[in-house]
């Protein structure tokens, strides 16, 4: 695998000063974009080439170009921090760069280099450094590195050529009520993953297949759908876009990475820090029955999401078609809000950063 060389070709009209304040007063989450992209072409029996950095830009696209046929689309998500100092950090973005491979390979499509996914990251957070939110907030500058299938032609077979895009967006909280817990339904009617398929890729497919549950969620007056496994429909897996973790007091358990999850970088990072903080952390399994009767019985405490866009979520009421019940008594649990703050303050640059989890840009 090569590693090109970024290809640096400015924007001669970014978004004025008061234009790019205007937009970081109030981010929201994946609606305004920077001034400029990285993209880097690959091509069969050429490898990886034509790496540039440009202003950001629509695509022009083939009708017939194969992605939009075939989906065959993988993405990451990582966030750049504004630390006490003024200076900017990504978070483990070495991580996201390996779980991007692990997606090319399971969509048949070519791997990128770790090195070349950081640099991307990094060439594009260094020319947009002033969309990085000013430090003090939860705000951050979320990166969408992604790659699409660039041939033309309708027949199913993995493309010859592939384009490499990172776009950066500025982030305030994924969920609009801010920390507040969310009310979860257990899809009983749809499954996001079966064995053997490609729950643990970070693709749009996944993403397009959640969209009819989390509808059904929302008629049913929920915020958030939660996955069960496709076999028995009794294992939780995970709700939305997160992973999930459940604490029993000292111990807070996350589902197990079974081949239907994604392998979320937040949720591995919480394995650990747990540990730093003196609570246990394992992964295992559990069923909406044991979710439901640990609850009910008070071994089960708190209960919530992670993830790299909304952090960590507590879970509030959890509906199904049998009932529903309430975890911490619908409050964000104490348990979550310190793993909560212990996260951000590492990637803010407040606290010491000892496992190496922050890229200093
Ligand atoms: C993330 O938390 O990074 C996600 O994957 C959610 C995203 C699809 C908005």
């Amino acid at each position: 695998m090569t590693t090109p060389t970024i290809e640096l070709k400015p924007s001669s009209h970014p978004l004025s000063d008061a234009e790019r304040k205007a937009i970081l007063a109030n981010p929201g989450f994946g609606r305004h974009f920077t001034d400029h992209m990285v993209t880097i072409k690959w091509t069969e029996g050429r490898g990886w080439h034509d790496a540039q950095l440009t202003p950001y830009a629509p695509l022009s696209i083939d009708p017939a170009n194969m992605t939009l046929h075939y989906a065959q689309e993988i993405f990451e998500g990582l966030k750049a921090y504004r630390r006490p100092d003024g200076s900017v950090a990504t978070f483990r973005p070495d991580a996201n760069a390996r779980r991007f491979q692990s997606s090319a390979r399971r969509l048949a499509m070519p791997e990128l280099p770790v090195e070349t996914f950081i640099e991307a990251c990094d060439v594009l957070v260094q020319q947009d450094n002033a969309w990085v939110p000013e430090h003090g907030g939860e705000a951050s500058l979320y990166l969408r590195p992604f790659m699409i299938a660039t041939e033309v032609g309708l027949g199913v077979k993995p493309a010859n050529e592939y384009l490499f895009l990172v776009i950066a967006s500025p982030a305030g909280a994924y969920f609009p009520g801010g920390v507040k817990p969310v009310s979860v339904w257990l899809s009983e009617n749809y499954v996001r993953a079966v064995p053997g398929g490609m729950g643990f890729a970070k693709t749009g497919g996944n993403y397009a297949a959640s969209l009819l549950a989390q509808a059904e969620a929302a008629a049913k007056g929920c915020d958030q759908v939660v996955w069960l496994d496709a076999v028995e429909h009794k294992w939780v897996e995970e709700m939305g876009g997160m992973n999930l973790y459940f604490v029993y007091g000292n111990k807070i358990v996350t589902p197990e990475l079974n081949g239907s999850l994604l392998a979320g970088v937040t949720r591995d990072t919480l394995l650990t820090l747990a540990e730093d903080l003196g609570y246990e952390s394992v992964e295992g399994r559990i069923s909406t029955e044991q979710w439901r009767r640990d609850t009910e019985n008070g071994t089960l405490t708190e209960v919530f999401a992670c993830g790299t866009a909304a952090v960590i979520t507590p879970v509030g009421t959890v509906k199904c078609e049998s009932g529903e019940w309430t975890q911490a008594g619908g409050e964000p649990g104490e348990l979550t809000m310190k793993l909560r703050g212990a996260l951000l303050d590492i990637q803010r640059g407040i606290t010491p950063d000892k496992h190496g989890w922050m890229h200093e840009l």
